[in-house]
């Protein structure tokens, strides 16, 4: 039985034509993106905050999860079948892995949620296209909604599962991610601390790139399902 982890970023989603924030100069309307998604921005501006992730929702409904998604989600089916343990982590909070059929860790939040700050009822899925104005909570009535997202400042979700399962890894892959924004960053340094194989796709090497890593470049759809097979063999056989 082998124990597997796979963190993804933006760079995976980038071959389904969602650009990354990086890509795009970091800028939107003008603004630092870095100043529309933080706790600050929504209690001065909530309609700016709210304009921002409207358009990327909308966005969701235009795109497709691509063969880097697919071979994801037949990664851990078949690694699953087999008995070993899968955790998918991504950091994209659009839901190309989810409607891939992958079981994923939103590490920082979806944009096809909305959270209610006020009542224990909490959340709500939203569809991709909503409407202008900002949505009222059906439990308690609080408005507005806020987006499901872990914004800059703010604590990602999951990081009980998600250190649980880095401190037992054996074979940890990062797909897509600059490996610039903490706490994920330092995910494939722990798991080299913990004793696994690691493996890093990217189109460039990123910060956080170690010689003991197997670096994997290229865009995630042309290596990424090839590689799956070749795990599969090694780690099922
Ligand atoms: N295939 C593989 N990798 C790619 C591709 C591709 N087609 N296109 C771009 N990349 C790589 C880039 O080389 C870069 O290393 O993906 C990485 C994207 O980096 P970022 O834009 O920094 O995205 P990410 O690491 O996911 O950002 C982390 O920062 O902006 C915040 O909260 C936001 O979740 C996000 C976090």
């Amino acid at each position: 039985m082998t124990s597997v982890v796979i963190l993804t970023g933006a760079g995976v989603s980038a071959d389904s034509g969602l650009a990354t924030f990086r890509d795009a100069g970091g800028l939107w309307e003008g603004h630092h993106v870095e100043d529309v998604a933080t706790p600050e921005a929504w209690a001065r501006d909530p309609s700016l905050v709210w304009r921002f992730y409207q358009m990327r929702r909308a966005q969701l409904g235009e795109v497709e999860p691509n063969a880097a998604h697919h071979a994801l989600a037949r990664l851990e089916t078949e690694l699953v079948a087999a008995g070993s343990s899968f955790t998918l982590i991504s950091q994209n909070v659009d839901d190309l892995h989810q409607r891939a059929g992958s079981n994923v860790i939103a590490m920082h939040g979806q944009l096809a949620r909305l959270r209610c700050t006020v009542c224990a009822a909490g959340m709500h899925d939203v569809e991709h296209v909503e409407p202008e104005q900002f949505l009222a909570c059906s439990a308690c009535g609080h408005s507005p909604l806020r987006p499901d997202i872990v914004w800059f400042g703010e604590i990602p979700l999951h990081m009980d599962l998600i250190e649980r399962a880095i401190l037992n890894v054996e074979k940890f892959v990062a797909i897509g991610t600059s490996g610039a924004v903490y706490p994920a960053a330092a995910f494939l340094q722990v798991a080299r601390a913990a004793g696994a194989e690691t493996w890093v796709n990217s189109l460039e090497e990123p910060e956080n790139l170690d010689p003991r890593d197997r670096f994997l470049a290229g865009r995630a759809v042309d290596v990424i399902p090839a590689q799956v097979d070749r795990w599969l063999a090694e780690w099922i056989g």
